[in-house]
């Protein structure tokens, strides 16, 4: 593969707590998923992105990192994350590791000495310490809310309060401090030496604030019509130098180490992290967030096109992660559920119709895999895992539920350990009990029991995988299909050799033109394409 192996590539992430436990404790490691490489080269995947991994009390499961520079003991060590890459590289995956930037745990020996120096100490500049308001500094700095609800500041009893956008256990770095830039250049050598081929950058838009005062409050900050990149808080434009400085350390390796950001920013706006001095590439979640209908997959695929021609990066097409419902019960919810609601009533109100889920669900992968850019998978999408959405109170680990007194139900449910075997204490995800509980129903869906059924969801994978391998073209893609006729219901696109992938995003079945089918996501007989299901097609002779 070439040094640009990123643009195309089939990424599969691995939420490593939740993959395999090789030592038994219940919590998945790094010897487990060296021992599940074979999965991973069956399935035909490029690369690895292997969420963190790092020493981490698990306030925000594994995103609030202790050491950048370390491996939690509950993981493994050094060594074997060096053995575990090193499997990954023999069967010929890259791997790519996320790195946490925009906070560290509040058990990180910064943070630790800066509460122990004091305010105004060069140690608390490392954070975003501010003095509290009110006659004894009691009130916060500012009313803002976090990402998981609930302030933004935190008092530490002193008249300081320091800055968390996420969990109180995860404080906010300051950027503006060199000793903070420099140690994330190491950071990002330390594992560039160890053989990693990339990064995934959490929170990308987030590290740079303006915290001048006075601050504004939650709903200035809401209401502001900010000039871009002005906003205080989020995709500030020096972000650019930050990661100018990335690149440079990127590029000083051979071949150089690719980027990824989770951007979540309007897309003129997006080239700032996708562009080559940068870190270039970053996700696009807009399938994710669009609704099962032809129409908006294919505004999305166009301008995503645009973009990527505009950047020079290549698209990131992604339906699941680890911070979202999992798409096959998504895809077999009525339009506009609200998911929230749906999750506070386990799942239950409304029922999701799980097989429609699946079929929608391989036809959406079918069609990703098809277009020009790289697809990132989610670990469990290839045995079809819906959301488990029923976990017992008591086994809820997401920060968010505490953080909402038990309101929101939160990320658990796409993060339940893989079932690898029908049987066993833990349908062979470890030796023991896994870390969230596992229902039952997961016997049907485990590895072992899909491995050799042609007709399964992870047959499917192997193969559409492989299908791509063979077909893959230059980064081009023609939108074949004529809004108005069929084009309400079916999305129609090719690459230059002719490989067209159609979806019929309809439930009636609709005429297939002439060419010989490669691969489909659901049954294709009589030269029709039937509903909610994607068939790729070449020239009869190909
Ligand atoms: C990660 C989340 C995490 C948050 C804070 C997100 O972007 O994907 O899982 O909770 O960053 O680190």
């Amino acid at each position: 593969m070439s040094d640009s192996w990123w643009r195309q590539a089939v990424v599969y992430q691995i939420y490593p707590r939740s993959f395999a436990d090789a030592n038994g404790d219940g919590i998945g490691d790094l010897r487990g998923i060296t021992s599940r490489v074979e999965h991973l080269r069956d399935l035909g995947v490029d690369a690895v992105w292997l969420s963190p991994f790092y020493p981490s009390a698990l306030a925000d499961g594994g995103y609030d990192v202790d050491d950048y520079r370390d491996v939690d003991p509950k993981l493994g060590t050094l060594a074997d994350f060096d053995e575990m890459q090193a499997a990954l590289h023999a069967a010929g995956i890259k791997l790519i590791v996320d790195i946490v930037p925009n906070h560290s745990s509040n058990r990180h020996e910064w943070f630790r000495a800066a509460l122990a120096a004091g305010p105004g100490s060069p140690e608390r500049e490392r954070y975003v310490f501010r003095r509290g308001g009110g006659p004894n500094g009691e009130e916060p700095p500012s009313d803002w809310v976090g990402y998981f609800g609930g302030p933004t500041w935190e008092p530490v009893g002193d008249g300081d309060w320091y800055l968390h956008l996420f969990a109180p256990e995860q404080p906010d770095f300051n950027w503006a401090n060199d000793e903070v830039r420099a140690d994330f250049l190491r950071t990002l050598r330390f594992w560039s030496d160890r053989g990693v081929d990339g990064f995934r950058v959490d929170v990308a838009t987030a590290l740079v604030k303006d915290m001048s005062l006075p601050l504004p409050t939650q709903a200035e900050l809401d209401a502001e019509d900010v000039v871009p990149g002005t906003h205080r808080l989020h995709d500030r434009d020096e972000l650019s130098e930050v990661y100018a400085e990335w690149r440079a350390v990127f590029d000083s390796y051979d071949p150089p180490r690719m980027a990824v950001a989770e951007a979540w920013v309007p897309a003129d706006r997006i080239k700032r992290y996708t562009s080559p001095d940068s870190l270039g590439q970053a996700f696009n979640f807009d399938l994710l967030q669009a609704q099962w209908d032809a129409a908006a997959f294919r505004a999305i695929i166009e301008e995503h096109r645009r973009l990527d021609l505009a950047s020079g990066s290549s698209s990131t097409w992604v339906l699941s992660n680890h911070d979202v419902i999992r798409h096959r019960s998504r895809y077999g919810l009525p339009p506009g559920t609200d998911e929230t609601a749906w999750l506070r009533s386990g799942g239950q109100d409304p029922a999701p119709d799980l097989e429609r889920g699946l079929r929608r669900a391989r036809a959406a992968t079918l069609l990703l895999l098809a277009l020009p850019g790289s697809t990132y998978l989610y670990q469990g999408e290839e045995l079809g895992l819906p959301e488990v959405a029923d976990i017992p109170v008591g086994a809820r680990q997401d920060p968010v539920w505490a953080i909402s007194g038990g309101d929101v139900k939160g990320r658990d449910g796409c993060r339940v350990p893989l079932p690898w075997e029908a049987t066993g204490p833990s349908f062979g995800f470890g030796a023991g009990p896994a870390h969230l509980p596992q229902p039952g129903w997961f016997a049907g869906l485990a590895v072992a029991t899909q491995s050799d059924d042609e007709e399964s969801t992870l047959s499917f994978y192997r193969e559409a995988i492989r299908a791509r391998r063979r077909l893959q073209t230059a980064e081009s893609v023609e939108i074949t299909d004529s809004a108005g006729d069929d084009g309400d219901t079916v999305l129609q696109f090719a690459r230059p050799n002719g490989w067209t992938s159609i979806t019929n995003f309809g439930t009636e079945a609709v005429e297939l033109p002439a060419g010989r089918v490669v691969i489909s996501s659901g049954p294709v007989e009589d030269g029709k394409l039937p509903g909610e299901t994607t068939v790729w097609l070449v020239a009869a002779e190909g």
